[in-house]
């Protein structure tokens, strides 16, 4: 059987989705009541980080060993990617040692050549282009919440970066009203545009002025305005997303209640003020809490060859 890997939401259809979020969801309540299931029993899961991480990190360690296995905390020192040695033998000489492997890089090719070469399965945990985990994690948030991934508007304010590319792919299998407020020159990707749009349950739409796309919006999502690796771009970027800050007077533009939400980590201040973050209708938090519980999903669905 081919082995299965996990490196974009494109990837996959609404069945295994769903399946991924259910079992991310029984595998919470049984966590809570102590019978944790433990179907990655004695396997072993390399973590590979080439940038820094709280969540993606501690989430991923934390799930294995809940789920009966370990991890391997990897840094670049180690292995030098491509450098040291080929991406294609790292992935060959890892899948002999390990049962699965969970990347963060830059490039995401960099992830595409590691799967094509392991015959372990390969998890994305965030590159340049994509962080499919977390909108796992945020669709699972959204779901407990009670609202309806069929029938929901979510607006994302801000870079249309690696975070907006997945929420972009999220509406190939899911009925969401994407729509990214985002100064000009900070559109998501044409390619992930494209390649959400074939056959798509849901819509995407770029709008410039961020009240207008606030309207009726049940979600309001924000991300750091300086993604890791583009740190000499600050303040160019301070100033060009000027007018995205996400503070109580353009929250009020949204439908009443909407859920407020940030990947983390923030930037208080920038692209989120403290009263929106600490806020009553923030849900931060509980998005981080579930990068733990998705992700076991996730592991379960690419590891466990019994599931
Ligand atoms: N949201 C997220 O991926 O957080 P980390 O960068 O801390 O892993
Ligand atoms: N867009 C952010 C997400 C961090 C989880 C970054 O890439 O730095």
């Amino acid at each position: 059987m081919a082995k299965t890997d996990f490196l974009t939401l494109l990837d996959y259809g609404r069945v295994d989705l769903d399946r991924m979020l259910r079992s991310a969801k029984d595998m919470k309540q049984a966590q809570r009541a102590g019978e944790g299931p433990q179907p990655l029993k004695g396997q072993v899961l390399g973590v590979i980080f080439h940038k820094p991480s709280l969540r993606t990190r501690i989430s991923f360690e934390v799930g294995m060993a809940q789920l009966g296995g370990t991890s391997l905390y990897i840094t670049d020192q180690e292995i030098g990617f491509g450098k040291r040695e080929a991406i294609k033998d790292i992935g060959q000489v890892l899948s002999r040692f390990l049962d699965g492997i969970m990347i963060r890089t830059f490039a995401h090719d960099n992830v595409e050549k590691l799967a094509a070469a392991a015959s372990a399965p390969v998890v994305n945990g965030l590159t340049d282009w994509t962080h499919p985990c977390q909108i796992m994690a945020d669709m699972l948030t959204i779901q407990e919440k009670g609202l309806d991934l069929d029938a929901l508007t979510v607006t994302y304010i801000g870079d249309g970066n690696n975070v907006t590319n997945s929420w972009i792919h999220a509406t190939k299998n899911f009925g969401i009203d994407l729509r990214v407020a985002c100064p000009p020159g900070y559109e998501p990707s044409e390619k992930s545009m494209a390649l959400a749009a074939e056959g798509a349950r849901g819509k995407v739409s770029i709008v410039r002025d961020p009240r207008e796309a606030l309207i009726g919006a049940q979600v309001v999502y924000a991300d750091t305005w300086t993604s890791m690796g583009q740190e000499a771009e600050a303040a160019k970027r301070r100033q060009d997303f000027a007018g995205y800050q996400l503070n109580n007077k353009l929250l009020g533009c949204a439908a009443d209640g909407a859920l407020v939400m940030h990947c983390l980590p923030a930037h208080r201040g920038e692209e989120i003020t403290d009263e929106v973050i600490d806020g009553p209708q923030s849900v931060v938090y509980d998005q981080a809490e579930n990068r733990l519980h998705a992700q076991k999903g996730i592991l379960v669905f690419c590891m466990d060859s019994a599931r």
